[in-house]
């Protein structure tokens, strides 16, 4: 397949986001970017349509997509929309924040994975609003990468990606947050956050104080979990492990010199000086989460262009956005692939 590829800038903006449009509405898939990662999307209410998002990411037929909406007013596509939702919508969309709510007949069941919920977000972005708002349809987007690779943060991750598998791909700046939105399921009491991401939980509980990560406390026999959550993720080609502290890291450097390997490190800014002769990437300010959530993706996929053989990386504290962090990286280091 030829895939059209456009970079917008100020002077083409509303032709190619029109032409984007088009695609969509005609049963296409389009590659565009949001504030999280940039998503492969399809119209939501089109069967066919979205069948392809799946073939051409290779994605597993039971994880289910979230829909992309440019309004409030879910009527037309959720059973009801209960108090929290309403207060969540309202404190954080648009915006890197997705609810499960009771899905409609209208979503159909190959967009929903089956489930009779469905996710929904609204994004801030402004080229996904135009676009959501041109095609007239909800855009059904999962990440816009090859299904277990690390998400896209930038238009050439998803050329690398998906050139020749997908119809369009619309490329703007780089994704802010850099790390996909958090999935809070709004069916059960109280709501529990299924995937940790852009909004922090410390956030989610200022505007409804029940939520929960049970990834933070127990498990709960028998939660609901998002079906994607279950596969390796996130993850570069490289096996990925996590050090915690300064002594681990130096062991680990040494073994794996000593193998022969070619090591990668996932490192701060205050780190750097422990380094002389490895491959080191600097994700930022150890304080400065937001920076390193922004770099994580483009990091692990530079590490794969460097060929490295194993990569280390620094722990993260797990306050804001670091759960969000230390939960990509940790699917990362998950050696199966299911
Ligand atoms: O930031 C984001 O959320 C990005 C951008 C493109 O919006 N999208 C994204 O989609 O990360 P995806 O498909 O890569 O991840 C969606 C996750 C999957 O783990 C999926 O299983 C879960 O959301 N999910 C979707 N619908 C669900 C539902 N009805 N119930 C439970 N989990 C659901
Ligand atoms: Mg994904």
């Amino acid at each position: 397949m030829k895939t059209i590829i456009k970079i917008l800038n100020e002077l083409n903006r509303t032709e190619v986001i029109n032409e984007a449009a088009a695609v969509i509405r005609q049963g296409g898939i389009v590659a565009f970017p949001t504030e999280t990662v940039y998503g492969l999307g399809a119209n939501a209410l089109d069967p066919e349509a979205v069948k392809k998002i799946f073939i051409a990411k290779g994605r597993p037929q039971d994880n289910p997509l979230i829909i992309h909406v440019a309004s409030k007013d879910l009527s037309p596509y959720v059973e009801t929309v209960p108090t929290v939702a309403e207060k969540l919508m309202d404190a954080f969309w648009p915006g890197p924040l997705t609810l499960i709510l009771k899905k409609k007949a209208l979503i159909p069941d190959v967009t929903s994975a089956g489930l009779a919920t469905v996710g929904v977000r609204m994004p801030k972005h402004d080229v996904a609003l135009a676009l959501i708002s041109a095609a007239g349809v909800p855009i059904a987007a999962p990440s816009a990468n090859r299904s277990g690779r690390p998400s896209p943060t930038s238009v050439e991750h998803c050329i690398n990606d998906l050139d020749g598998r997908v119809d369009f791909i619309l490329g703007a700046d780089r994704s802010e947050v850099g790390l996909e939105s958090t999935i809070v399921d709004c069916t059960v009491t109280p709501p529990c956050i299924l995937r940790p991401g852009g909004i922090a939980l410390e956030q989610l509980q200022a505007i409804e104080p029940t939520i929960y990560f049970p990834g933070s406390t127990k498990a709960v026999e028998g939660t609901p979990k998002a079906p994607g959550m279950k596969y390796r993720h996130y993850a570069p080609i490289a096996p990925l492990k996590i050090v915690h502290g300064v002594q681990e890291l130096q062991d680990e450097l040494l073994k794996h010199q000593k193998q022969g390997l070619k090591v990668g490190v996932l490192a701060t800014e205050e780190s750097l000086p422990l380094y002389q002769n490895e491959i080191v990437i600097s994700l930022g300010h150890r304080n400065h989460l937001e920076e390193v959530g922004h770099k994580l993706y483009d990091a692990l996929r530079l590490m794969d262009e460097l060929g490295v053989e194993i990569i280390l990386v620094e722990e993260f504290p797990e306050i804001g956005i670091g759960k969000a962090i230390m939960n990509r990286l940790k699917k990362a280091q998950q050696k199966d692939s299911q």
